[in-house]
């Protein structure tokens, strides 16, 4: 049976606000594309064509917009509605009509790997556990979900977010599952923070011995739960571009692994990589630092812009500091009125926030 992939596209986005008010988070666009794509591109690159895609009443709108039919890739998009987000288990009970009996990929569409997923598919599809799955060493656990392995390697228990954890190998967002994890998902309770737990409907294949393998993560791994974490996956994103300079320049510099796409314009100015400008982006008199991603029709005039996101539409104007670390939502309007530079400034400003200094 050929595999499905499942992306979730829902959940609420609270530790993303003010930016997640007006938008889906997996939209947040990262190295100059929405968090999603990358996910629907690794499923792609294994094979798998058959995808659906949970999404929120509050956001599905805007998410069926930005991936339509899925053509665009010549994958099959199947859309389901989690009423409520109870949680990634719960996410995937709601979508078993689509899943049928078929084994699946399930990807957090807030995650990032630089690796891709080919070979754990290839993987599954030779071997044929009950379930794969990722991990990755990390600074604090207590964030995600842990795993405790034997000395074989074998996974022994996983616990979510616990606030005393017993390793530091978190859980990355992407799973290869058999249909075996339907009937214990059925089975699950609520865990004390309310939400039906992956994390738990996996201890219970351990718990039947079933074969659950676990790998390290290739490469690099991110989840974008945090503004900082947006940041520093636009970093890692950017960091593997190659450089394509198709829109126009006039008096300008643009150094090391840059993409500047059609209709881009960057005048009197120096662009240093790694660093993406959007389609029609207009960049006049300023800097734009490495590890910056300039959104569709955003402007950067008379300013300096380093380590930062500006979305699409976003315009920065004469800004008095560097505006440094920072995340600029769609249409956002940072007027420095041309006061003397001076210093950084580090803003995280949802869709149309307006500022003047
Ligand atoms: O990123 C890896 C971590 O992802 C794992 O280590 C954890 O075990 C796992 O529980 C998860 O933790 P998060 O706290 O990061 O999960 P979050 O609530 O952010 O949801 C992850 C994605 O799934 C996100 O894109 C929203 C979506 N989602 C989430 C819930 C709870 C849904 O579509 N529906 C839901 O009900």
């Amino acid at each position: 049976m050929e595999l499905k992939g499942l992306i979730l596209s829902g959940g609420k986005g609270t530790r993303l606000r003010p930016l997640t008010y007006t938008r889906a988070k997996q939209l947040i666009p990262i190295a100059g594309k929405p968090n999603l794509f990358y996910a629907l591109e690794d499923l792609l690159e294994a094979g798998i064509r058959d995808i659906g895609v949970v999404l929120s009443p509050e956001t599905g709108d805007e998410v069926r917009a930005a991936l339509g039919d899925g053509s665009r890739w010549g994958v099959r998009l199947t859309y389901i509605v989690q009423e409520a987000p109870l949680g990634i288990a719960h996410a995937v009970k709601t979508a078993q009509g689509f899943l049928s009996d078929s084994p699946f990929v399930l990807y957090l569409g807030d995650n990032l790997l630089s690796g891709g997923i080919k070979h754990l598919v290839e993987e599954y599809r030779q071997t044929r556990p009950e379930a794969i799955v990722l991990l990755t060493p990390v600074e604090d656990p207590r964030a995600f979900g842990v795993v405790v392995l034997d000395g074989a390697g074998k996974v022994v228990r996983l616990l979510e977010k616990p606030k005393d954890p017993p390793s530091n190998l978190a859980l990355v967002g992407v799973y290869l599952f058999s249909p075996a994890i339907h009937s214990i998902i059925n089975r699950l309770k609520p865990s004390g923070r309310g939400e039906y737990e992956i994390t738990e409907a996996i201890q219970g294949l351990v718990d039947e011995g079933k074969r659950v393998v676990a790998h390290q993560v290739r490469g690099w791994w991110k989840d974008t739960g945090k503004p900082e974490d947006l940041l520093d996956a636009n970093r890692l994103a950017l960091s593997s571009l190659t450089r394509r300079v198709e829109g126009e320049l006039a008096d300008s510099q643009v150094v090391g692994e840059v993409v500047v796409e059609p209709g881009a314009r960057i005048v009197r100015s120096t662009v240093r990589g790694p660093a993406y400008v959007g389609a029609g982006a207009h960049i006049e008199d300023s800097f734009v630092g490495p590890y910056t991603a300039i959104g569709k029709d955003a402007k950067v005039i008379a300013s300096e812009v380093e380590y930062s996101i500006l979305m699409d539409e976003a315009q920065v104007y004469r800004l008095p500091y560097r505006l440094d670390s920072s995340v600029l939502g769609q249409g956002v309007v940072v007027d420095g009125q041309g006061n003397a530079r001076r210093h950084t400034l580090q803003l995280v400003l949802g869709d149309r926030s307006r500022v003047r200094l």
